[in-house]
């Protein structure tokens, strides 16, 4: 068994605060018992005192005062019978010193049902009741009734054992309770702690066995996914990283050779100017990729602040494709816009714009001329729905669910053409959910794509 400072803490918590509410509760228990155990006694002792006052009452002589002495004689209490004046007329046995104390107390006015005399049954030697007598409607005297405490105290301390046995028991119980209890709840606290540690250390194989539906097993869920998470994320750190390095590699190549080709002396200044232009265009790409980077780092470190503000969907969206419209026309393609409805949206309009210049982008990059890109709005349960469609060459079935990754391409060999990093919809993606909107794609390889963007409306 694992013994450490939790199980001892909680251990010693259950057995203390248990032991404190177990021996109230005895005590309790004990007193009430006793009490009424006492009480019961002294009933029953001045039943018999009574029941003797009415034999008497019957038939008042010798005989029967003799008879009830008898009676008393086999029992285990006693009975002294006197006149009003105390003088004993018979006893059933012969009387004890204390008795005699008790016996000569003054009594002051003694109901007919008689009264109790002496119910010390801890420190005196004798219980004793008394009930008056009448003879002829006279009072005439007394019955005394006494019972031995030893008899009493007899009877507690029997009591006490029991009690005894049953604290003992339940003590037992209490601590293989406890015992069972400190380990089920410390011995999954304990794995998970171990699992922690392990995932600070960077181990992130951390496997924890199903602790059940409580809280204790959603921890150990959620450590579970944490340790998932983070092993993901290390993984992605270092596929991004080599990505990077890989994409920025490539524009660099170009702009070595070139550069250095164009370092010739007995080069035509045409071709000079040819390859100044393709280093021209790499670094372009070079410092447009460093910028996207840049952004979705950005993005990743929460640092990146979205301004919203109110805004007229359709006049925003109309203006940001007359300003790509001149793009479009110079592939010889069309730009298209059905938006008239008057739609409020809480935006952050430069950022919003990048989302649409890149699909824009992604439009005119991967499509033929004399194609036809259109640009829908429209409402849907309370959301806007932009769908972003084109008439290009499509994206594979199998590529669709990669293709808001970072650096993910349909086209792997990157000829100088058709040169994007693949970051273009990473950003689209972390701007829309920057927004609280959603970004969806369908695509058919050969006939277009689709992209769906849904952002809350902005009513009243
Ligand atoms: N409208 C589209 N039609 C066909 N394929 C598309 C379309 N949009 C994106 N793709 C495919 O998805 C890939 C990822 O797009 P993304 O915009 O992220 O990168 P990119 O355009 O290659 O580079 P970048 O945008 O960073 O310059 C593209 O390489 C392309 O293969
Ligand atoms: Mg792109």
């Amino acid at each position: 068994m694992i013994i450490n400072k939790i199980t001892i803490k909680l251990g010693l918590w259950f057995f203390f605060v248990m032991l404190i509410i177990e021996v109230c509760l005895f005590f309790f228990l004990h007193t009430s018992m006793v009490k009424s155990r006492v009480e019961e006694e002294l009933i029953a002792l001045q039943a018999r005192g009574n029941n003797h006052r009415e034999v008497l009452e019957d038939s008042y002589n010798e005989d029967t005062l003799h008879h009830i002495a008898v009676m008393e004689w086999n029992a285990d209490t006693e009975v002294i019978i006197t006149d009003r004046e105390k003088n004993i007329i018979i006893s059933s046995s012969k009387l004890a010193e204390e008795e005699k104390e008790i016996l000569y107390k003054k009594i002051e006015s003694v109901p007919r049902n008689g009264k109790i005399l002496e119910n010390r049954w801890k420190s005196e030697k004798y219980i004793s009741t008394v009930s008056p007598y009448a003879v002829n409607g006279q009072q005439k005297g007394y019955v005394f009734m006494f019972k031995s405490t030893d008899q009493v105290q007899g009877l507690i301390s029997r009591l006490n054992h029991h009690f005894l046995v049953a604290a003992v028991i339940t003590v037992t119980l209490l601590i293989l309770t406890i015992l069972f209890l400190t380990k089920s709840i410390t011995t999954p606290l304990i794995q998970m702690k171990r699992a922690t540690e392990k995932l600070s250390r960077g181990d992130f194989s951390v496997h924890l066995p199903n602790m059940g539906e409580d809280e204790l097993g959603d921890l150990s869920r959620s450590i579970t996914i944490l340790a998932k998470d983070l092993k993901h994320l290390k993984e992605e750190r270092s596929e991004f990283l080599s990505s990077i390095s890989h994409e920025l590699r490539t524009p660099l190549t170009y702009i070595k050779g070139y550069s250095d080709v164009a370092r010739r002396r007995d080069l035509a200044d045409e071709d000079r100017e040819r390859y100044l232009g393709i280093i021209y265009e790499e670094s372009e790409k070079l410092s447009n990729m460093i910028k996207d980077l840049f952004d979705l780092a950005k993005i990743d470190k929460n640092t990146f602040v979205i301004h919203q503000e109110k805004v007229q969907l359709c006049s925003y969206l109309h203006a940001i494709c007359e300003k790509m419209l001149p793009a479009f026309k110079e592939k010889d393609m069309n730009l298209e816009i059905n938006c008239n409805k008057n739609i409020h949206v809480l935006i952050d309009p430069m950022r919003f714009e990048q989302i649409f210049l890149n699909l824009f982008d992604n439009a005119i990059k991967y499509s033929d001329p004399y194609t036809k890109t259109s640009v829908f709005v429209k409402r849907e349960k309370g959301d806007v729905l932009i769908e972003v469609r084109d008439e290009g060459r499509g994206i594979p079935k199998e590529d669709i669910p990669f293709i808001f990754e970072r650096f993910y391409r349909v086209d792997k060999s990157r000829s100088r053409d058709f040169g994007g990093t693949g970051l273009g919809l990473s950003i689209v993606k972390e701007l829309v959910e920057a927004h609280q909107g959603c970004i969806e794609v369908k695509s058919e390889l050969g006939k277009g794509s689709a992209f769906f963007i849904q952002i809350e409306e902005m009513t009243e």
